[in-house]
C-alpha cells in the first residue's frame, strides 16, 4: 500500500462515484444460484460451520474505498485500537506509548504498564511495507477480535513510524502464512486456530463500495448471503502471501497484460490494481489515459465506451467493470492502474480493494486456496 500516495487522492476524491442499486434477488434468482452449488461437500462443511456458530462476522469501516478497518482489543483490561485486517502482510502491531512518531500522536497508543496480562519480550523489531516503515519491540498480550481471543498473542509495539501519518488506523493485523512472519512469530490467526477459536480455518472479506458501514471480514466460515453464485477456488502458488497465478489479463478479446501467464496477490491493505509499470503503460494507452503526476487522468465519458478489464484465473474470467476501475474525483476522472511491481520475476499483479469489492474472497488456511465469487 502507497499510504501517502493515496492520501493524496483521498483528498481529491470524495468517492463521488455511486453505482447504481443492484436490483434484490427474486427467489427464482436464488434457488438457480442454490442449483449452481459445484461442489455439494465442501459447501455442506462450511455450513456446518456457520450452524455451530462458530462464525465470526466482524464489521469493518470503509475509509472512501481506500482502507477497510476494524476494532481489535489488546490487554487487561482492554485497550482498543483500529487495524487494518491486511491479507498482505503477516504482523500485527500497535503504536506503544513511547512512541516518539508524530503518527503516534494522532493515533492510539498501547500503555503496557496497564495490562495485567502483557508479556515483554524486549527483542527489537521492523516492519516495512512499500513506503511505511516501524520500528519497535516485541509483547505479547490477550488480543481480541470480537468474541475470538488469541492469548499470549505476540505482536509488535511501535516505538518510531514512517508513511503512516493521518492513516485511519492505529495498527496492522496480517494474515498471510507464518512463512513471512517477523521472528517467526506465531500470527494471530494460526493461533487462534491451534487455540480452537474455529472449526474452519478460513477467513473471508466483504468490502462495501462507497459506504462507509457494511464491510465485514468472517472468520471460522463462510456467510452465504455477502455472495451471488458459487465460489471458485484457486489454489494458492506459493503458501508466503495469498498469491495465485493469473492466465492472462484481457480487453475486448485482446490479451493486454500477463499474455504467458503471471502471478497475482489478493492484498485487502492495497487499494488499486498494480502491475509492471510497462504493462500498465499499455493499458492506459487503450484508455486513452494521460499522465498527470503520479496519476492517469482518463475522461469521465469512457466510463461508457470501455470495456471491462477481465482477468482470466484458473479458467474463469472475473470482469472488472469501467464503473470499477474508473474513480471520480470532483470534475476529472482518474484510472485505478498503477504500475510499480516491475521489479518482481515472473510478472506479478496485486489485486486490492477495487478488485475485491466486485470478488468476495475466501482464504482457506486448510487447503491452501482462494475462493472467489461476485459480492451482492
Ligand atoms: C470501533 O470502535 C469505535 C468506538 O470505540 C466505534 O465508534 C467504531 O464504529 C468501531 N468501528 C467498527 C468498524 O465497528
Ligand atoms: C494507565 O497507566 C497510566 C500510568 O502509566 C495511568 O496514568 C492511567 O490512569 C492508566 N489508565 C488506566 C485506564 O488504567
Ligand atoms: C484488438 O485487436 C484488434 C486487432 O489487432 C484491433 O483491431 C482492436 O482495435 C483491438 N481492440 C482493442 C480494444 O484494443
Amino acid at each position: 500500500m502507497k499510504w501517502l500516495v493515496l492520501l493524496g487522492l483521498v483528498a481529491l476524491s470524495e468517492c463521488i462515484v455511486i453505482l447504481p442499486l443492484r436490483k434484490m434477488k427474486t427467489l427464482r434468482e436464488t434457488l438457480r444460484e442454490k442449483n449452481l452449488l459445484n461442489n455439494f461437500l465442501e459447501e455442506r462443511a462450511y455450513r456446518l460451520s456457520k450452524r455451530d456458530s462458530k462464525i465470526t462476522i466482524h464489521p469493518l469501516k470503509n475509509y472512501l474505498d481506500m482502507a477497510y478497518v476494524g476494532n481489535i482489543t489488546i490487554g487487561t483490561p482492554p485497550q482498543e485500537f483500529r487495524v487494518v485486517f491486511d491479507t498482505g502482510s503477516a504482523d500485527l502491531w500497535v503504536p506503544s506509548i513511547s512512541c516518539v512518531s508524530p503518527a503516534c500522536y494522532t493515533h492510539k497508543t498501547f500503555n503496557l504498564h496497564n495490562s495485567s496480562s502483557f508479556g515483554q519480550t524486549h527483542q527489537p523489531i521492523s516492519i516495512s511495507y512499500g513506503p511505511g516503515i516501524i520500528q519497535g519491540f516485541l509483547g505479547s498480550d490477550t488480543v481480541r477480535i470480537g468474541n475470538l481471543v488469541s492469548l499470549k498473542q505476540s505482536f509488535g509495539l511501535s516505538q518510531e513510524e514512517y508513511g503512516f501519518d493521518g492513516a485511519p488506523f492505529d495498527g496492522v493485523l496480517g494474515l498471510t502464512y507464518p512463512s513471512i512472519s517477523i521472528k517467526g512469530i506465531i500470527p494471530i490467526f494460526d493461533n487462534l486456530w491451534s487455540q480452537g477459536a474455529f472449526s474452519e480455518p478460513v477467513f473471508a472479506f466483504y468490502l462495501n463500495t462507497c459506504k462507509p458501514e457494511g464491510s465485514v471480514v468472517m472468520f471460522g466460515g463462510v456467510d452465504h448471503r455477502y455472495y451471488k453464485g458459487e465460489l471458485n477456488w484457486i489454489p494458492v502458488s506459493q503458501t508466503r502471501y495469498w498469491q495465485i497465478s493469473m492466465n492472462r489479463i484481457s480487453m475486448n478479446g485482446n490479451v493486454t497484460a500477463c499474455s504467458r501467464g503471471c502471478q497475482a496477490l489478493l492484498d485487502t491493505r492495497t487499494s488499486m490494481i498494480h502491475g509492471p509499470t510497462r504493462l500498465i503503460t499499455n493499458i492506459h494507452k487503450l484508455m486513452n489515459a494521460r499522465h498527470q503526476g503520479s496519476e492517469y487522468v482518463v475522461s469521465c465519458d469512457a466510463v461508457k465506451t470501455l470495456p471491462p478489464v477481465i482477468f482470466n484465473i484458473n479458467g474463469i474470467d472475473y470482469p472488472l467493470p469501467p464503473q470499477a476501475y474508473i474513480t471520480k474525483a470532483q470534475n476529472f476522472c482518474l484510472s485505478i492502474f498503477h504500475g510499480g511491481t516491475e521489479t518482481s520475476s515472473p510478472e506479478t499483479w496485486i489485486l486490492g480493494g477495487v478488485f475485491l469489492r466486485q470478488y468476495f474472497s475466501v482464504f482457506d488456511r486448510r487447503n491452501d486456496r482462494i475462493g472467489l465469487a461476485l459480492a451482492v
